[in-house]
């Protein structure tokens, strides 16, 4: 009986002491559920950035493989949905202004898993300083980027055009860091005629006023007789600056190779993707998307012999004749 009443007792004197052992208990549980959920946020704000490094080859020809990145982005304006398990590739393609870029893009964004959004950086406030241009970056980068050739959840390639004037080469130390710290792979798309390129960017330059095609000003044309149109148009170039400005623009592009040289990159000239399918099939390696036949509305503007596009043929002809340059007189595209 005492010791029942001993053991009761012990048990109504425990009762209090019991009470502090059970909040600690809750205390401890919530300690654990915080720490939990503190650690799935780690891991989702981590999965953010998830990029994971793997061997790609760059060149079909090359047994080599370089380390390039992939991801997975967690957009922030939408799911990717079924496609959240497959990996994007960053890139962006490098070029300069009437070299072909316009039309190699409808060619890449008519990939079903491939979104190049533009000229991004042709909007000045973009690429004011470098922390606005990283920020766009950044949102590109993230599927949080919204234009026309957004593919959005199952995009397996990001990227846009950037021409070489447009802050790139400007901030081209910090660019480099991006791409080489996020795995971005360059593509430069040049031309290998320079004179070519001058013709159209003339024309283009004077349409942007005179507006030829029904008062509307375009860059590129989507039938044979909009071509034509413009094409009507001959500019009148230089002869006296021309060997100088064709250096420039060699030095230019040289340049950026050069400023760019440890990131993963490509060249690639407009001429060869027009002469041979199997430029553009290693476009498509490089960017590891599945090979697809691609294809574009655009319709090249001026087509045929170079001397029926400028105004002063005679001039030009004797201007390079006999120089370095005399080859793109006569050169196709
Ligand atoms: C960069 O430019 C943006 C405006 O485009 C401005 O708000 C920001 O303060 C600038 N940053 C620096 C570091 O100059
Ligand atoms: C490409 O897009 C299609 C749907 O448009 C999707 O089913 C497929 O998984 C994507 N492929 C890759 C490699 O992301
Ligand atoms: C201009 O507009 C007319 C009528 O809308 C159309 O028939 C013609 O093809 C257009 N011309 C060009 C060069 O686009
Ligand atoms: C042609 O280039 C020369 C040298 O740069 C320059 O002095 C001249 O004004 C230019 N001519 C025209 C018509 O722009
Ligand atoms: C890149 O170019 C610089 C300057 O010409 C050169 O010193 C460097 O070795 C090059 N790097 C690579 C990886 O080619
Ligand atoms: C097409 O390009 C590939 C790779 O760049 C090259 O090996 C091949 O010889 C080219 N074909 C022609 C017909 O130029
Ligand atoms: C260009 O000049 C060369 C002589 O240097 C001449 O033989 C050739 O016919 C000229 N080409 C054209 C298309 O006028
Ligand atoms: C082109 O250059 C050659 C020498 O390189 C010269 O004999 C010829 O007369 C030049 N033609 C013209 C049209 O200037």
């Amino acid at each position: 009986m005492a010791e029942f009443i001993c053991l009761f007792g012990k048990i109504v004197i425990k009762q209090p002491k019991k009470s502090p052992l059970f909040l600690r208990m809750i205390v401890l549980v919530f300690a654990m559920v915080c720490g939990l959920y503190m650690c799935s946020v780690c891991l989702k704000q981590s999965s953010l950035q998830s990029s994971q490094l793997v061997p790609t080859p760059v060149d079909s020809h090359s047994s080599h493989h370089v380390i390039t990145r992939i991801h997975y982005p967690k957009p922030q304006t939408f799911s990717r949905a079924e496609c959240g398990h497959n990996p994007v590739r960053f890139f962006a393609i490098l070029s300069m202004q009437r070299s072909g870029s316009g039309w190699f893009e409808t060619l890449l964004n008519s990939h079903d898993n491939v979104s190049s959004n533009e000229e991004i950086f042709s909007v000045l406030d973009r690429r004011k300083n470098v922390s606005s241009i990283v920020k766009t970056l950044d949102r590109v980068y993230n599927l949080d980027w919204f234009t026309s050739a957004s593919k959005n959840e199952c995009s397996a390639a990001v990227g846009f055009k950037w021409m070489l004037n447009q802050g790139l080469l400007a901030n081209h130390e910090e660019i480099v860091d991006y791409f080489n710290r996020r795995g971005v792979s360059a593509i430069f798309l040049f031309r290998r005629n320079p004179l070519r390129r001058m013709v159209s960017v003339l024309a283009n330059s004077y349409d942007r006023y005179a507006k030829l095609l029904n008062g509307t000003h375009k860059s590129h044309v989507h039938s044979p007789e909009e071509a034509d149109a413009l094409s009507r148009y001959k500019p009148v170039i230089n002869s006296t600056s021309l060997i100088h400005d064709l250096r420039e623009t060699e030095s230019l592009a040289a340049k950026a190779l050069e400023y760019f040289n440890t990131t993963r990159h490509m060249v690639v000239f407009y001429e060869d993707l027009i002469t041979n399918q199997t430029r553009l099939k290693q476009v498509q390696e490089f960017l590891n998307i599945p090979v697809k036949d691609l294809s574009s509305r655009q319709v090249k503007i001026h087509r045929g012999d170079l001397s029926v596009h400028i105004k002063n043929w005679e001039d030009i002809n004797k201007t390079l004749n006999g120089t370095e340059y005399e080859k793109f007189l006569r050169a196709d595209y």
